[in-house]
Order: C-alpha cells, then structure tokens, then sequence
C-alpha cells in the first residue's frame, strides 16, 4: 500500500527530499540534515552549486545525447582532457559512463581485452581483496569482498581469488608494522603463484578502503610491492577510486598518496559530484596502445556512455573544485576534522579513527585493549546511524570490519565545502549520538 516506489527497505520510512544547499539537504517538512558523508562520498562540491547546475542546463539545451556509435560531444572532449590533466602522469585516455558498478565492470573486460590484444588470451581472473567493495553488478560483486552483499548471488559470482586487506589495526598475518615485512602486500604473490599467474589478468583494489573498512589504508611501501609484483606477472593493476578520486582524500587520487601509476584507474561519484549519475575509467598509455594497436575497439559499450550531460556536469564540477582549491581544502579540513573527532568524541568504545583528507572512518570496539567487537545483534553501527539521523546528521554505517561479519564502524565524509562551525556542528551530534548509543548498549 502506499507509495509505489520499491525502496531499498520497506521496513523503513523515508524522509522526502526538497533541496539541497551546501552541506545540507531539507526535507518537504523544512527539516535540516547536515550531510556528513556527501551522499555516500558523492557530494563532494555540495549541493545546489548554481554554475553547474547552469552548465548541464546549457548542454541539455544544446543536445542531452548523441550515440557515441557516431558522435562524440565537446564536452566530452573537454572532460578528457581536464582529467587527463588530474591523473598520474601515464594516464592517456578517460571512458565516461554512468556508474561506480558499470566502471569496475568495464575495468575487468578491458583488462581481459588487454591480454588478448597483447597474445595472452589465457589471462582473465581478476584478484582483489576481502573486505573491499567494488560495486554490485554480477563482475563487480564477485571481484567485492563484502561478505553480506555477495551471500544471496554466490551461485553467480565468477571463480575469482581474494587476499587479506591491508589492515594494520587488525593485522590479518598477527603482524606489527614495521616489523612485517609487509607480508599482506606479499601475499599477492602468493596467490598469483598458486592460481598460474598465466590466468591472472589483474588485481584491483581501494586504495584507501571505503564502505568495508571505512578510512583503512595500507603502509608507504605496500603499493609499490603491488606495483612491482604486477609487473613481474604481467597483471593490470586497477586502482578502483569510485570513492576516493577527485580529492575525496586530499589528493587528485587516493592513489597519489603512494606516488605509485595504476594501468586503470576507475571512477564514479566525485566524478560529477551527484549533478548527473556518473563513472568512469582512467586508462594508462600503455593499456590505450594495445587497443590502438590491437583489434582497434573495445568489444564493450552502454547506451550511456560519453553522455553529454554528464561529461558538462563533471566538468562544470571538476572546474569549480579548481576554481576553490577543493582538494587542499579536503586535506587541510580532513586534518582537523580528524583531530577534532579523536579529542571530541566520547572514546569509550572508540577503538581506531583514521583515514585521510575528508575521508574518516571509525571503528567501535567494546574493548580498547582487546579490539573485541561488539555482538552484531546490538546492531550498533546502525544505531549510531539511525540516531544520528533523527539529530539531523547523515552519516554512513557499516559492519564487517573485524571479519567480514562482526565490527561496527562509520564513514564521516562531508562536502570539501564544509566550514568550521558546520564541522563543529558534526562532532557535536556525533558525540550525543555515540554517547546515548553506548548507554543503551552497554546498559
Ligand atoms: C569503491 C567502490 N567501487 C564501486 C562502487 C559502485 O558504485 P555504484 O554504486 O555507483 O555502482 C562503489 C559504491 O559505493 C564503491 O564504493
């Protein structure tokens, strides 16, 4: 009865959107919710920017489409370039299209393709890690390794490899950095030796990790051993950044971080910042030239892809984050925010709060000491979520992080375009939200 839109829980109501205006959505009611994680890390410019809003109303009064069998657009053009000019040096050539999902999808049949142009047609498995999440269609999910999300398609999900994240809080191999020798990027190895690395088409990853592990991130050397072992088996590394592209933590690319060139990068929400559905590949010269060389087109394509809408709502966004220095901001906010959270917040059963740029994830424990989870059943990164809402505040729980099943933790991820007083106003709600959780809890 009621509404007849499917909704993603029918056992929860939803609150009716009205607008949005810098870190804030309103609801029909005139409620306020400050948005503390952009959508899911997709408002990265905040709502309601007047001049790109007026940049895809432009295009659509000049064509909203044009099928890229026989068009491409100026806009497109434009956009390459732009992100061409973003991306690790190497970098040669964008593919837009409309989703984080259709991206990693892409990304595992370019990869495929690759090793057929290049005379190795045996190489099609693709290895990644578990607790890592790289979207929700059938190749997407069965490279993922979020245990709840794959439970119900297992039957589907193609025969691919994963290995321990990177995850020093809860170090998988029982290790201390820097006394491991940093056995998980290693591990990559490993598998790639038991599976015949003549199978392996390529690894992907987050570089930081997002909704699985909310803020995690390997140490300085893991990503150049990654680098190393893909180039010795001859293995395309993609940098799935869906979440962490376009300055999300303080770079252009989470993987800047490591200073390390990935052969695909793939893209999607920050993108466009939420003003049109968006994804994309990022593809290094080396990739674009065993195309160019080879059979000369990618045996893949959507109806959606190059749209002109969304390429003039991603670079109208990708202009304006220039225009304001957006990705310094989201670094130097992201500092302080974190500091603010690790000296505000009631630490209790706050077991690691980390992560970088406007990118913070933190991870609740029962014991401090013992980093013992809390029993699932209490639901408590959800809680958190659900109360904090009702205060007004919109932030992103998760659970799994301990093992793939228990580990509460949450994703603070505001527009760059937060000031200090609205940051204050996040901590503030946080922190009654958390402390009222925890009484309720531990009661
Ligand atoms: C790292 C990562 N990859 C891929 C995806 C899938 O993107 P979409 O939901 O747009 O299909 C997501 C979505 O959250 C993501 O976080």
């Amino acid at each position: 009865m009621g509404s007849k839109v499917f909704y993603r829980d029918f056992r929860k109501s939803y609150k009716t959107v009205a607008y949005g205006k810098g870190v804030y959505l309103y609801d029909i009611d005139g409620d306020r919710f400050l948005d503390g994680c952009g959508g899911n890390t997709v408002a990265n410019v905040g709502y309601g920017v007047e001049e790109i809003i007026e940049a895809v109303y432009a295009q659509m009064k000049k064509t909203s489409f044009g099928h890229t069998s026989r068009f491409t657009s100026e806009v497109q053009e434009m956009l390459a370039e732009k992100v061409i000019s973003l991306s690790p040096k190497g970098m040669s050539k964008a593919y837009f299209l409309s989703g984080g999902s259709e991206a990693t999808e892409a990304a595992l049949k370019m990869a495929r393709q690759f090793h057929i142009e290049t005379g190795n047609s045996q190489k099609y498995k693709v290895i990644s890690r578990w607790q890592s999440y790289h979207g929700n269609t059938i190749g997407a999910l069965s490279m993922g390794g979020r245990s709840f999300r794959r439970k119900n398609y297992v039957p589907y999900l193609l025969d691919f490899p994963h290995i321990a994240p990177s995850y020093c809080y809860r170090c998988p191999f029982h290790r201390e950095y820097e006394n491991c020798g940093i056995e998980c990027a290693w591990e990559l190895e490993r598998v790639i030796k038991q599976e015949g690395p003549e199978n392996i088409s390529a690894f992907i990853f987050e570089p930081l990790s997002g909704s699985s592990l909310a803020g995690v991130y390997p140490p300085k050397e893991y990503y150049k051993i990654i680098r190393e072992i893909c180039d010795r088996y001859d293995i395309l590394m993609i940098s799935d950044e869906v979440m962490t592209g376009f300055g999300r933590t303080g770079k252009n690319f989470g993987i800047d971080h490591w200073d390390v060139c990935p052969d695909i990068i793939a893209v999607g929400k920050g993108l466009t910042g939420g003003y049109a559905p968006a994804g994309g590949l990022i593809v290094h010269e080396k990739v674009s030239e065993a195309f160019r060389k080879g059979s000369g087109s990618f045996a893949h394509g959507h109806t959606f892809v190059g749209n002109p809408l969304t390429c003039a709502a991603a670079l109208a966004t990708q202009t304006y984050m220039g225009k304001h220095d957006l990705i310094h901001q989201s670094a130097e906010k992201g500092k302080a925010l974190l500091e603010m959270l690790k000296e505000r917040l009631d630490s209790e059963i706050i077991g690691d709060a980390r992560g970088k740029g406007l990118f913070i994830g933190i991870e609740f424990v029962k014991d401090q000491k013992t980093k013992e989870t809390f029993n699932r059943k209490a639901r408590l990164a959800e809680s958190i979520g659900d109360l904090a809402f009702k205060k007004g505040l919109h932030i992103l729980p998760g659970f799994g992080c301990a093992d793939g099943v228990s580990g509460d933790h949450i994703l603070i991820a505001p527009p760059f375009v937060i000031s200090e007083e609205e940051m204050e106003e996040l901590v503030s709600i946080l922190n009654e939200t958390i402390k009222e959780v925890k009484a309720r809890i531990l009661r």
